[in-house]
């Protein structure tokens, strides 16, 4: 009997690539590759990772490379290099640099991983995974960028203080791109199946809104030196889960809208439902004329990060 054990390559051993490896190996999810152009660090951190394996206990292969060939076979590329935001610099800040990087990758794994599915994480995220479309050609159910889970989590995890009760029944819901223009949607938020909007006060509620907008910020300004890392891998490897494991979960995430709300061929983050086949399927919320505005606006805030990108050298 032959069986062939999932692969899941991770671009950039920095601190949200080793985290990523670091999740998908724990939850035994398959073998991992961490690449990065830094060879020492990929490796070197892939093996401490994989000496971890006995002491953990989980039966993942774990490797280090600089060569995208080791990443050939991967069912799920998790993609994270690129500079990540110091104090005072806002995501749009790393266009020029990350979409140069992202080109680079993207190229290696076409060549390399030509089926994979992958997530993108790098940031400016939606014109990240623009550019991944682009240079790879993929369909859009094999380019999904990575931020909509993260705000979300952050929104769940804002909730679930204030109202004093298990995280495990928090369910909500942030569409639109990620930056400050995020579009997070109270009516759509429940806590163990009671709107949102039922069970907390309106500027409590608005306050928690403000600190989502405001999350990836609020952790830049803590560290000083990089960006978040646990919360976001954690949310690509979800993502990564659900397509190795089939499981048509059902995430907020940054995908090629064909139509949907009345765009095309832009990256913004919507409600999608993620399985074997990648994104296998946009859902498109009825919104009231409030959310569509504020999904407009935050709809061009990214055409305008994609504007910016025509005119850069990459
Ligand atoms: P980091 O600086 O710790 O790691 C980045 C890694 O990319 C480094 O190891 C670096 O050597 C590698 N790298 C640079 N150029 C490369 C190339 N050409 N080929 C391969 N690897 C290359 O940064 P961190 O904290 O891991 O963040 C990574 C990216 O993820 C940043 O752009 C950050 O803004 C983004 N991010 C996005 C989030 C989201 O919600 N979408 C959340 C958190 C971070
Ligand atoms: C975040 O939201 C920096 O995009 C990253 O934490």
């Amino acid at each position: 009997m032959t069986h062939k054990r999932k692969k899941i390559s991770v671009v950039g051993a920095g601190f949200v690539g080793s985290t990523c490896a670091h999740w998908a190996a724990a939850r035994e999810l398959g073998d991992v590759v961490l690449l990065d152009i830094n060879e020492g660090a990929a490796k070197g951190k892939a093996l401490d990772l994989y000496e971890s394996s006995p002491v953990e206990q989980f039966d993942s292969r774990i490797w280090g490379s600089n060569n995208y060939q080791d990443a050939a076979n991967s069912d799920v590329v998790i993609i994270t290099a690129g500079l990540p935001r110091k104090p005072g610099m806002s995501r749009d800040d790393l266009l020029a640099t990350n979409a140069k990087i992202m080109k680079e990758v993207c190229e290696g794994i076409k060549k390399n991983a030509p089926q994979a599915v992958l997530i993108v994480v790098s940031n400016p995220l939606d014109a990240m995974a623009y550019v991944a479309k682009q240079v790879t050609g993929f369909p859009r159910e094999r380019v999904i960028g990575m931020a909509g889970v993260l705000d979300t989590a952050r929104f769940r995890t804002f909730i679930s203080e204030a109202l004093n009760v298990s995280i495990k029944d928090v369910q909500a819901i942030v569409l639109g791109g990620h930056g400050d223009t995020m579009v997070p949607m109270p009516r759509h938020c429940s806590v163990g199946g009671v709107p949102l909007t039922e069970m907390i006060e309106p500027a409590q509620l608005e306050a928690i809104i403000q600190r989502t907008r405001q999350g990836g910020a609020e952790i830049v300004n803590l560290l000083k030196t990089g960006s978040a890392y646990y919360a976001p891998a954690a949310s690509a490897v979800q993502m990564a889960e659900a397509i190795l494991k089939d499981q048509k979960r059902i995430l907020p995430c940054a995908v090629e809208l064909q139509g949907e709300y009345g765009a095309r061929n832009l990256f913004v983050g919507v409600l999608a439902k993620l399985g074997g086949g990648g994104m296998e399927k946009v859902i498109e919320l009825k919104l009231n004329d409030n959310e569509k505005k504020m999904l407009e606006n935050s709809m061009k805030a990214v055409e305008e990060l994609v504007t910016a990108l025509g005119k850069i050298q990459y």
